[in-house]
């Protein structure tokens, strides 16, 4: 098997909303997800992100074990809401410097920052200016990427645009973008997404000409639920719409005519002038960064699976078009205690797909095991079920490698535990444990667990011993 590349960028991952906490500290502005939590669509009896793993606090310490873990690389989010105070641009200094700090803390152990530049948190003042809905949107982001590029870029090598572009125009309501779900509204966000992604390339190949920057969906293949033709029909168009979109859109600076036509089809006026594929056209990336957690199975709805399928929110499921496809289960995979399907030769088949249709370098910048763990008694976490989980994933990730794609760092999801998107502190990501519950905030305490130490040996052997 290929081994892993020299300067392979084994790292970790985390965002700024759901580790920082501290929410009305260093001049922040409120973001949709401050109060999100205190929705009453927000399920009960699980914390929000007010308080989170008070990261903005403690982020010395953070950064010393993760150093002391190895890591080469740290993928962040800055806060959107922490840099940038009002409608009209005004920069606060005080984040400014925050992640200065934080970035040169990073570089003192050499471990390689890499930011994203927007992970789910939209400033209010963006949203009363129509949010996502709104071409001001593009305005808006242009302007914020403009002042993270200028601040910041002497030190950053690798850029990520948008977090999970496709999850947050496909589960849009979940993420308060939207109201409630509408395939037309959705397909306006995705295209002023698209236009904001394109703004922020463009601006960081004038600002940073030697930096790389990517975009970071959420890709996964779908597999057709049975060998029926109608079944590879929908998967074909749940791929469509799951994926390849938002990185076409991203990598050939354009739609495909069959989702125009799909639009058209559904009575959508999907309207993209030149000016726009003008933009889209020179904001093209110079790699791919994806998260992967899971694959999905994509059938064509029949009245008796529609009528099923009322399942509870969750960011992998839940589309349903009728005519068009709807998703499955997969019978033959295992799945976490969250529900989430476990699929490690998914994750070797999605990076050969993504790099087999664009041909740039892959990044992966999240993929992990969400899990309720134990402080033990010894005071320790034993968290086999994680290890397991990496080395099936790692050791697949060595088989693209072997295969021939061209990947250039693993940073699992997360470096320490953070509040989940709607799980609350209970569903634990992270190689560090944070001693918190879900509404006491006990000592906050930061604590090795197994994958940790598991974790840093791989490191250490660059991925020989999997
Ligand atoms: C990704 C997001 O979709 O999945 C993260 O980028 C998120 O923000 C992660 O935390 C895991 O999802 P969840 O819902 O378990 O927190």
């Amino acid at each position: 098997m290929n081994k892993f590349p020299k300067n392979f960028l084994w790292g970790a991952s985390t965002s700024a909303y759901q580790i920082e906490g501290c929410v009305e500290e260093g001049g922040k502005v409120t973001s949709t997800m401050d109060l999100y939590g205190d929705k009453p669509s927000y399920p009960k009896g699980i914390t929000g992100f007010k308080e989170a793993s008070q990261h903005y606090k403690y982020w010395k310490t953070d950064v010393e074990m993760m150093a002391k873990m190895g890591l080469k690389s740290y993928r962040f989010s800055i806060s959107w809401p922490r840099i940038i105070k009002d409608e009209n641009g005004s920069v606060n200094q005080e984040g400014i410097k925050y992640y200065n700090d934080l970035i040169d803390e990073l570089l003192k152990y050499k471990i390689e920052p890499i930011v994203t530049m927007f992970h789910f948190d939209i400033p209010l003042f963006v949203m009363k200016d129509g949010g996502v809905h709104s071409k001001n949107f593009v305005k808006h982001f242009e302007l914020y990427s403009e002042v993270l590029l200028k601040n910041f870029g002497t030190k950053i090598n690798y850029w990520l645009t948008i977090n999970e572009l496709n999850i947050l125009v496909m589960m849009a309501d979940g993420f308060e973008v939207l109201e409630k779900q509408d395939l037309s509204k959705q397909l306006k966000v995705l295209h002023n997404l698209n236009l904001a992604q394109a703004k922020a390339i463009i601006k960081c190949k004038e600002i940073c000409p030697n930096a790389k920057i990517g975009p970071a969906p959420n890709i996964a293949t779908v597999y057709s639920n049975t060998c029926k033709p109608e079944d590879y029909t929908a998967k074909l168009n749940v791929e469509m719409i799951r994926n390849w979109v938002y990185l076409d859109a991203v990598c050939k600076g354009k739609y495909s005519n069959i989702f125009i036509k799909f639009a058209k089809k559904m009575g959508i006026d999907f309207e993209v002038t030149k000016d726009d594929l003008d933009t889209l056209s020179k904001g093209k990336p110079d790699f791919i960064a994806f998260n992967y957690y899971t694959t999905m199975t994509a059938q064509m709805p029949t009245e008796e699976s529609i009528k099923e399928t009322k399942e509870k929110f969750d960011q992998q499921k839940g589309l349903v078009i009728p005519g068009f496809g709807m998703a499955a289960k997969n019978p033959n995979l295992q799945k976490t205690e969250f529900g989430w399907e476990i699929d490690p030769v998914g994750f070797k088949n999605t990076l050969r797909e993504v790099y087999d249709r664009y041909g740039l370098p892959v990044m992966i910048t999240e993929n992990g095991i969400g899990a309720r763990d134990e402080l033990t008694n010894d005071g320790k976490i034993h968290d086999d079920y994680r290890i397991y989980y990496y080395e099936q994933h790692i050791r697949q990730m060595a088989e693209a490698i072997s295969d021939g794609v061209e990947i250039i760092g693993y940073m699992p999801w997360s470096a320490i535990d953070l509040v989940s998107t709607h799980e609350g502190i209970s569903k634990r990501y992270g190689f560090i444990y944070v001693n918190r519950d879900e509404f006491d905030l006990k000592d906050m305490k930061r604590i090795e667990k197994d994958s940790y130490y598991w974790y840093k040996n791989l490191i250490e052997v660059n991925g020989e011993n999997i």
